[in-house]
Parts: structure tokens; C-alpha cells; sequence
């Protein structure tokens, strides 16, 4: 994992960019008034409600409430993970993005950006090859792949040689071992040399979020072993993590709303070539949860794939075990299998799109893929058997998460043997949650705001004004006087640990834009709440006036707490008498409550 991304670049780069370039190289913006808009982008709509701020650096849609920043932009339209938003933003800044250790997380590895850059090299070589070569070519087009299809997916042929990538791109012993370090070349054993590791064979490069080149597969062309060959675990690349075809998924401008896993390199590229651009494959390797996590960031609904022979089947059982960690609410996850003898590559050839796509109808869901093929292995009419299918199904549920989807599951498994869902319980006795998938492996930067009480920032007019306020003008946390500020010390209004929370940070590390103040709170549990209030119009004309109401609003939010705490001491008098600090204050607060201009 890559070390995390300090936030003070984060707070640097939204105040470098400009959300307005961003979005309207995407989106076509029209200038209106201050602001710029469009037809949203994330719904269907035939008049503009999509508002592009470019002094709160913030977007949003009055129609169906998208909003968010230049990076909430890049996440949700281009569907990138938080990481790799950033990284897009920076490098269209031309930054390079620093990452930080944090204590107890995997140890920093960069990886040398020559790596990248051979492999990129390493498959416009193959690429051109596959042009040159008249029987790979023929190969290709047997396969049914058009000229389309190979550009898209960069396709290429390694020449039946031993040394051609080594000869071109190995000249120096440095050289030599950065393509050692990437698998395209591989020492001889006796160690006097090296030599090409992908020989005559197509070769289909594996891109990662980004679509740089991280690794390559070759397939033999007709007959030969092994069928495929794949690049080994490089610092660039990590097999149970990557799916094949995900970049190219991506970036089809139609909403990505499922994914479909499959299981080869042709069956995605055919697939696509078909228009199912949805498809992606895992490579070679069982789906992992880390497969799923990636899946899950870009979609909801995700369908398994598998051929309808044995391996087809053992493969289905082993990728439910595999999901189950990741089976949480909203998340749908379907099991689809084909034919016997057939797989996605052969099927889409003889039924097309509409023919493929049609039989998602049939895909299982995971509970009821689960029950059938406990079911199928266990004679569920007796006591025995009800009893093994209970323990069969208790280390299953143990991997899930705790949660509706689990009780769900719960309910379904007890229906099918006959028992309500407590009597299951009591047979199957306390099931321990997994850990919540989402809590961890996150990447995120670790300086947050730490997390202080839920209070509403919403309730509390004078409150919720003062936030507003901040929101809308960052800069003029820097304005306001000690005094105002040490004022709110004594307040208990909902919502008050937010504003405080917000002058501080903002005293001390000052914003620009809306926009970098929210980034700060992305990950806070209040970020959102923010987001929501950010959106509102301010009809403050001016840095200026906006000093004013927001100095004003401190000041009666003071002066009402003085009010209470004046009755309180008042009370108090009357009822049992003072102590003498106590009487002090009190004659503080009657002077200042005469006087409250202060
Ligand atoms: N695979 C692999 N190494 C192998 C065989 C298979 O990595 N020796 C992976 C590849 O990603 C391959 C997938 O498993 O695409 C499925 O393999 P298989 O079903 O054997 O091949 P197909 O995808 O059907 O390939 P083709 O249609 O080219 O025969
Ligand atoms: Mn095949």
C-alpha cells in the first residue's frame, strides 16, 4: 500500500485548482451571474440545475443534490478511488504527490517511475510487432478481435526471439535490472545472462487505475503451454489486486453501474469489442476481497461470471467465500453461470450484446447461491442433515460483517431448513462478525480534525449561521478577535463544538476556498452535514459584510450565554446565596449585559 497523502497537500493542491477547468473540460459550463451551469452530469435532465462555484470551488445539483469539490468531482465522474482523484488532480498541476509513514502501517515502498515508463515503452513495442507480424495478426483476427479493440486495449506480439526487448531496452546493466525488476526479462540460471521472458506470443497489458502499463499477459498463439503467461509480482504489480479491463471500463462515458467478472483476457476484450464494456476479469486467480473492494468503490452491483463445467463451479464456490466479507447492505452481488462448453468469449460470438446481457436475468443472488449449493451437497429432509447444513453455513455467515445483509442471509438460510430464524439462531449458536470491511485498508491521510462530540451543526440558527458564514468566507476566521472567539468557550448550544472546532483550524491554518475547508472534514463524521450547509446561497454580498453577521452572530450567541448564566446566578442568590467569585461574576455580567457593545 502506498504511504498516505499529507493533508496539507490535499489543502494545497484544492487551492491550486480550478474546479471550473476541470469540469468544463468534462462537462460543456455556461457562464451565469458569478457561477457557471450546466445539465448535471449524474442525472438525467433537460434544463440546467448544475452549479459550478468558482469562488466556493464547489459544485452541485439542485436537482439531485450531487456536490462536492474538484476531487468529489474527479471520484464521482471519472470514478476514481479518493488516491488516485488526487494523484489526477496533481498531475494536471504537474505535482508530484508526497506520501507519509504513519506509525504501524505497511512500510513506505515507492516505486521507481522508470518502471512505468519501460513498461509503457515495453508495449508500444509489442504493438507495433503485432502490426509487422503477418501471423499474429491472422491469429488476432481469428480470434475475432478488430483493429478497434487491439488500439483500445493496446494489444500486442512478442516476436518468437529470445532478446529483442532485451537488445532495445537493455543496453546498460542498470537498465538491465529495472527490466529484471519489471519481469519483462529473466536471468539465465547459470547467471551469465538474460533473456526475454514473453516470446511469440499475443500480449494483452494489464493497466492500472490510471492506465499506465503494470504488467502484461501473452497467450501462445494456437496451441501451446502454457496457454497464458502472466508477468510475476513486480513492485508494480500485485495479481489479486488488479482486474483486467477496469481502466478501459472506465472509461466509457456511460454510468458504470455493474461490473461483470470474468474469468480470461479474451473474454473481457470480446466482451468490450461487443459493447458489454462492463467486463472485467480477474487474472488467473480467484477473486480476492481486495478484487471486490475495487469493484465496490467504482460500483454496486457486481456479477460473477463462470463457465458451467466443474472448474466453472469450484471457481463460483470459491469467489462466494471470497465476497463474503464484502456482502454489506446496498452492495448486490450475482452469480451468473453459462452453458456447459461455453465461455463469455464463444457465447457473445453467437448471441451478441442483447443475447449475453439477457441472461443476467438468470444471474443467482449470492444468499440464494449460497443456499442452493449448500442444498445441492446435503439431504436437508432430516435432522442429520439440517444439522451439518447449519454447520456448514455457521463459518460461512462468520466471514460476513454484521449487518442487515448478514440477518438477512440469516433469515433465508433458516427458511430453507424449515426453522425460523431465532430457532436457527439457537442451533447455530453466537456467530462473530467479521471485521467491517469498510473500516479498513483505507489510505486516506490521517490528519483529520479529530472527531469531537455528533452535535448538529444545524440546529441553532446563530449557530448554523456562523458556519455558513465560515463556509462561504474561510478567510475571515483570521478577523475575528480573541475575544469574540475565547466568548464561545462557555457555550453549550448544539452544534457549537463544530463552529469552535472550525475558527480554531481555520485560525490556524487559514483557507482560501470552501472547498479546502471541506476537504479537510472529508473523512469527519460532520463533513457531509458541512457539505449540505456549503451548498446553501449566501446572500452576503461581501468579505466585508459577511465580518460583520459573523462577528454579530458570535457575539449574540455570547451575549445569550452570558443571559443564561446571569438568571442561573440571580437564582442562585435567591435560593442559597453567592460564594464570593461567584458574586464577582455576577456584577462582571450586569455591567457587560448594560453595556453589550462591549
Ligand atoms: N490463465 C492464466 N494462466 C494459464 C491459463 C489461464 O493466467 N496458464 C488465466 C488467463 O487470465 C486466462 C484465464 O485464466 O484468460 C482463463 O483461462 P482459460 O479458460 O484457459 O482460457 P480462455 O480465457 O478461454 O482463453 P482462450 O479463449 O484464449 O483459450
Ligand atoms: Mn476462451
Amino acid at each position: 500500500m502506498a504511504g498516505l497523502i499529507p493533508q496539507a497537500f490535499i489543502d494545497d493542491l484544492i487551492g491550486k485548482a480550478d474546479i471550473v477547468e476541470i469540469i468544463g473540460s468534462r462537462v460543456p459550463l455556461k457562464k451565469a451571474g458569478r457561477e457557471y451551469r450546466a445539465c448535471c452530469p449524474f442525472h438525467n435532465e433537460k434544463t440546467p440545475s448544475f452549479w459550478v462555484s468558482p469562488v466556493k470551488q464547489f459544485y452541485h445539483c439542485f436537482g439531485c443534490g450531487a456536490h462536492g469539490t474538484a476531487l468529489g468531482f474527479l471520484m464521482n465522474f471519472d470514478r476514481l478511488p479518493f488516491p488516485e482523484a488526487v494523484e489526477e488532480l496533481a498531475s494536471r498541476l504537474g505535482v508530484e504527490v508526497p506520501r507519509e509513514e504513519t506509525p504501524g502501517a505497511a512500510p513506505l515502498r515507492t516505486v521507481d517511475e522508470d518502471l512505468y515508463t519501460l513498461m509503457g515503452k515495453a508495449a508500444n513495442f509489442y504493438r507495433e510487432q503485432l502490426a509487422r507480424d503477418e501471423r499474429a495478426r491472422g491469429y488476432a483476427a481469428r480470434r475475432g478481435l478488430d483493429a478497434q479493440v487491439i488500439e483500445r486495449f493496446g494489444i500486442g506480439y512478442a516476436p518468437d526471439a529470445w532478446n529483442e526487448v532485451l537488445k532495445r531496452f537493455g543496453a546498460s546493466d542498470a537498465s538491465r535490472q529495472k527490466l529484471s525488476d519489471t519481469g519483462l526479462i529473466i536471468a539465465r540460471e547459470k547467471g551469465d545472462g538474460w533473456y526475454d521472458r514473453f516470446r511469440d506470443r499475443l500480449m494483452f497489458p494489464i493497466r492500472d487505475a490510471r492506465g499506465r502499463v503494470i504488467a502484461f499477459g501473452g497467450r501462445v498463439l494456437d496451441q501451446g503451454e502454457p496457454k497464458y503467461l502472466n508477468s510475476p509480482e513486480t513492485a508494480l504489480f500485485h495479481k489479486g489486486r488488479e482486474l483486467y479491463g477496469l481502466y478501459e471500463a472506465r472509461q466509457d462515458r456511460a454510468p458504470l453501474r455493474r461490473l461483470i467478472i470474468v474469468e480470461g483476457y479474451m473474454d473481457v476484450v470480446r466482451l468490450h469489442q461487443s459493447g458489454i464494456t462492463h467486463a472485467v476479469a480477474t487474472l488467473g486467480t480467484a477473486t480476492t476481497p481486495e478484487h471486490l473492494k475495487r469493484a465496490f468503490r467504482v460500483v454496486s452491483e457486481v456479477i460473477f461470471c463462470f463457465d458451467g463445467d466443474r472448474a466453472g463451479r469450484a471457481a463460483a464456490w470459491r469467489a462466494l467465500q471470497n465476497a463474503l466479507p464484502e456482502a454489506t447492505a446496498g452492495r448486490e452481488l450475482k452469480f451468473l453461470f453459462l452453458p456447459e462448453g461455453e465461455d463469455p468469449d464463444t457465447l457473445v460470438g453467437k448471441e451478441g450484446r442483447a443475447g449475453f446481457e439477457a441472461r443476467y436475468a438468470d444471474a443467482l443472488p449470492l444468499s440464494e447461491y449460497l443456499v442452493a449449493h449448500l442444498a445441492e451437497s446435503i439431504d436437508i429432509r432430516h435432522a442429520d442433515g439440517k444439522a451439518r447444513f447449519v454447520a456448514e453455513a455457521r463459518p460461512l455467515l462468520e466471514r460476513m460483517p454484521a449487518g442487515p445483509y448478514r440477518e438477512l442471509l440469516l433469515e433465508r438460510l433458516a427458511q430453507a431448513i424449515g426453522v425460523s430464524a431465532e430457532r436457527f439462531l439457537t442451533i447455530v449458536g453466537p456467530v462473530n462478525a467479521a471485521a467491517d470491511p469498510r473500516s479498513s485498508g483505507s489510505t486516506r491521510s490521517a490528519a483529520r480534525p479529530p472527531a469531537r462530540t455528533a452535535h448538529s451543526a444545524g440546529r441553532g440558527g446563530l449557530v448554523r449561521q456562523a458556519v455558513q458564514t465560515l463556509l462561504h468566507f474561510p478567510a475571515l476566521a483570521t478577523r475575528i478577535d480573541d475575544g469574540d472567539i475565547a466568548a464561545l468557550d462557555s457555550l453549550d448550544e448544539p452544534g457549537i463544538e463544530v463552529l469552535r472546532e472550525l475558527l480554531a483550524q481555520l485560525r490556524e491554518h487559514p483557507a482560501a476556498s470552501t472547498a479546502q475547508v471541506l476537504e479537510r472534514w472529508r473523512e469527519h463524521p460532520l463533513g457531509e452535514r458541512l457539505a449540505k450547509l456549503a451548498m446553501s446561497e449566501s446572500n452576503t454580498p461581501d468579505a466585508e459584510a459577511a465580518t460583520q453577521e459573523l462577528v454579530n452572530a458570535l457575539r449574540r450567541l455570547a451575549q445569550g450565554a452570558a443571559m443564561s448564566e446571569l438568571d442561573a446566578l440571580i437564582e442562585k442568590e435567591q435560593r442559597s446565596g453567592l460564594e464570593p467569585a461567584e458574586r464577582e461574576r455576577l456584577r462582571t455580567l450586569l455591567r457587560e449585559s448594560r453595556d453589550p457593545a462591549r
